[in-house]
């Protein structure tokens, strides 16, 4: 007990002396009334939502919506989509289950507030009990939000946009069961708790014949979607390290860090896109290539909805936002476009040089699953040898060269970075930290790639 006594008052001792200045203070308040001991977080958390995959699985939606008891589904998809198998597959098993249901086909392809706003309006004007959403990234997260807001009558739109751009509000209401019924081999948005908000009650139909349709750029994109996913959470920063360290469970983060579950669906992710992605997207009746590109994206969707994203996605959404008039192939939309995989996988070699440093041992290893001998490189040479990797894999498959060939100039970069700025969700997830003149600077090293 003495031993004991002697060992707690050290303790004391030690913590009454430590430095109380905010950058080396072990104890610092967070809240009024509460302290912490730790400035970044100890524990994590892995989030999902159920995941049935196999051919033809789609034909069972209307036997799942029967079986929760919905009595008025709200479908979603794309103009694009609705004419397409997909669809049809989900109404057909609607219609022969007797199940009530309305069809939204307005989502727009790379979703904008305001095409929010239209579904959130459509979804509120009716009593849905349940969603379906079938399509791409695009039409999962719309989905997920109007499911959201129609559950959360009150709510501003603000209020769930994460912060600094938005409140940030922590989901606390009850949500309508969401079936989601991915199309792409992208984003691995029907896989995770998160989209643009927070999220929980999902669960998932991934059906391989559905990739089986996406055509050639769909696949390109996406898939460079699947592989920034799996490389940018296997390299984030390790949760351990993040701060602040919640001071209610509620406040933790979606996207916590790297973390030892994450790695595990990262790297899996990045091995089924090593052996399959050029083969799926240069061959579309590859049946095998597009069917494990599909589950690469669940994948990496488990990986990164849990540990995060960082820079390649941070510096993304300007690069889409801020779109002229550059117009992607195999998208049948009539508005200018950088789709979302495009605008994040353009900034890769410049990200990956920059992180490589922080982690080179993950840098080598995600090198070497892509197919690079990386026995003899030193440690130094990380990032630059992941960056090459991925600069011949993108060229390999007719990768726009750089963001001056969707469009960008230098004059250009200060937007960039600003538009970058409000992302901290994603950016603060970086090994490095970065300032304005690095981001400055990996936009323009991204101008031309080969
Ligand atoms: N929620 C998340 O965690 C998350 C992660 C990454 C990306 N995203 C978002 O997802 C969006 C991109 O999604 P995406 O890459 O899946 O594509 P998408 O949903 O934007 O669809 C791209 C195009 O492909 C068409 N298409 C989709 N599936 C098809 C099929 N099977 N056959 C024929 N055509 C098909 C669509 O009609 C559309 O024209 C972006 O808005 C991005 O921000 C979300
Ligand atoms: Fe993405």
């Amino acid at each position: 007990m003495a031993t004991q006594g002697r060992v707690v008052h050290l303790l004391q001792q030690l913590q009454r002396a430590s430095c109380r200045c905010p950058a080396h203070s072990q104890t610092y308040s967070q809240a009024p009334g509460h302290v912490t001991t730790r400035a970044t977080d100890y524990a994590f958390e892995m989030a999902c939502s159920n995941i049935r995959y196999g051919e033809g699985v789609t034909n069972e939606i209307g036997m799942d919506l029967q079986n929760i008891g919905a009595r008025k589904v709200c479908v979603m998809t794309d103009k694009n989509l609705a004419k397409l198998p997909p669809v049809n597959a989900v109404l057909d098993s609607l219609v022969k289950n007797g199940v009530n249901f309305q069809v939204f086909d307005k989502v727009r392809v790379e979703p904008t507030d305001l095409s929010f706003i239209e579904a959130i309006t459509f979804a509120k004007q009716e009593q849905f009990d349940a969603f379906v959403a079938v399509g791409g990234g695009s039409v999962m997260d719309t989905c997920k939000v109007a499911n959201l807001y129609s559950c959360s009558p009150d709510a501003e739109f603000f209020d769930y946009v994460n912060a600094p751009i938005g409140k940030g509000k922590p989901v606390t209401v009850g949500l309508c069961p969401l079936i989601a019924v991915p199309t792409t081999a992208g984003t691995g948005s029907e896989t995770t708790g998160v989209a643009v908000f927070d999220y929980e009650a999902m669960k998932v139909k991934t059906d391989p014949l559905h990739a089986l349709h996406m055509p050639n750029r769909v696949a390109a994109y996406s898939g460079f979607d699947v592989l920034c996913h799996a490389l940018e959470s296997y390299t984030a920063l390790p949760y351990s390290l993040r701060s602040p360290c919640p001071p209610n469970p509620i406040n933790r983060p979606a996207y916590q860090g790297s973390n030892p579950i994450s790695d595990i669906w990262s790297k899996q992710a990045l091995r089924i896109v090593a052996k399959y992605m050029k083969r799926a997207v240069q061959n579309p009746d590859d049946h095998e290539a597009r069917f494990n590109m599909h589950l690469a994206s669940a994948f990496a969707g488990i990986g990164f909805g849990n540990a995060g994203v960082h820079l390649c996605h941070g510096m993304s959404y300007p690069v889409s936002g801020m779109v002229k008039t550059f117009k992607a192939k195999d998208y049948n939309v009539d508005y200018p476009l950088v789709p979302h995989g495009l605008s994040v996988v353009l900034t890769s070699p410049a990200v990956f040089t920059f992180t490589g440093s922080m982690c080179p041992e993950r840098h080598l290893e995600a090198a070497e699953i892509l197919g690079t001998d990386t026995k003899t490189v030193k440690r130094e040479d990380a990032g630059l040898v992941l960056a090459d990797t991925l600069r011949n894999f993108l060229f390999e498959l007719n990768v726009e060269d750089g963001l001056s060939a969707v469009g960008y100039t230098k004059e250009d970069i200060p937007a960039l970075v600003k538009g970058t700025l409000p992302q901290e969700r994603v950016t603060k997830l970086s090994p490095r930290p970065q300032t304005e003149e690095d981001l400055a600077a990996l936009f323009e090293s991204s101008m031309k790639l080969y």
